[in-house]
């Protein structure tokens, strides 16, 4: 798997796997848990390593159940978490605290690779009092890296000017028709990897017949077109698929390069 450095020196899979609905009952977001591996295992047997959880999708638990069945070696593994904005679980410092615990316990891999910030809270000022928690986890060793999740460019620079550790990914919605363009460009000036969410699922019918076309002259799919496009344009992508043979087309991304016309065309959908 390809990788990109972050800011930090460590190596990041340029590409993983969502997991939102990942061991879940019916594969619905706010169904009960039902601690099944399955999907994961599928998505690792594909190569994927690289694996986004987070509290809110409450599967972190079933994510370091699947890493420890799948019998490879944790440190071949990048896993990212999130901690919540909201007051429960980030509304004071001693809550912070318990987050990360709980993190870190449900997980049950000794270390998180990369740990977000999910969504800004309500003040900067919070953001800071939040990030300062989380760097002293990174001095520990229990975290390698953090991050933030859904900040817009006012919210990184507040965070930057008051950071003692950088931030080393920004994780937010983008897809062909809803890059985010100047955020991607504020990311990569101040060397934070931008993070595709949702890259696959919000694209619209219309643009989708374009990608369609796009692909037949590289043999490939309208959702290989947006991952090959993203991930040459360096950000990472995430996408996630309960199906196998999905799984498997989203990480057969790598064996062609569009031209320089097609990818201009889809930077402007
Ligand atoms: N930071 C945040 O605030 C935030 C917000 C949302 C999501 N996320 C993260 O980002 C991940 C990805 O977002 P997402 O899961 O909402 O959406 P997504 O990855 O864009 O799309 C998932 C949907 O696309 C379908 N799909 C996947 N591969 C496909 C393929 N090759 N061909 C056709 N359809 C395909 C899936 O259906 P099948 O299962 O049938 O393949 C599923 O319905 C999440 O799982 C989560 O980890 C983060």
């Amino acid at each position: 798997m390809r990788t990109l450095t972050m800011n930090n020196g460590i190596p990041i899979p340029v590409l993983g796997t969502g997991t939102n609905t990942f061991g879940k009952e019916n594969r619905v977001f706010s169904a009960p848990i039902n601690n099944d591996t399955t999907e994961l295992k599928s998505a690792i047997e594909c190569g994927y390593r690289l694996i986004d959880t987070a509290i809110y999708y409450r599967n972190e638990s079933v994510i370091g159940k699947a890493v420890k069945e799948s019998g490879i070696d944790r440190s071949q593994f990048f896993i990212t978490s999130k901690i919540p904005e909201k007051e429960a679980f980030s509304g004071t410092n001693e809550r912070v605290h318990d987050s990360v615990q709980s993190s870190l316990k449900a997980l049950d891999l000794d270390y998180i690779d990369l740990y977000l910030i999910h969504f800004p809270l309500d003040t900067n000022e919070d953001n800071v009092r939040v990030w300062r928690i989380l760097e002293d986890y990174v001095k520990k060793g229990h975290i390698r890296s953090i991050g933030v999740s859904n900040f817009n460019i006012d919210q990184l620079t507040y965070l930057l000017t008051h950071a003692a550790i950088k931030p080393v990914v920004n994780q937010f919605l983008s897809y062909p028709g809803h890059h985010n363009q100047p955020l991607i460009d504020f990311c990569q000036a101040e060397a934070i990897i931008p993070e595709a969410y949702q890259s696959l699922t919000k694209v619209a019918p219309e643009t989708k017949e374009i990608l369609r076309e796009i692909g037949v002259k590289y043999g490939k799919t309208w959702s290989q077109v947006i991952l090959n496009y993203q991930i040459n344009e360096g950000i990472i992508a995430i996408p996630k698929s309960h199906n196998h043979a999905h799984q498997a087309d989203n990480i057969d991304i790598f064996d062609f390069a569009l031209s320089d016309e097609d990818r201009l065309r889809i930077k402007h959908l």
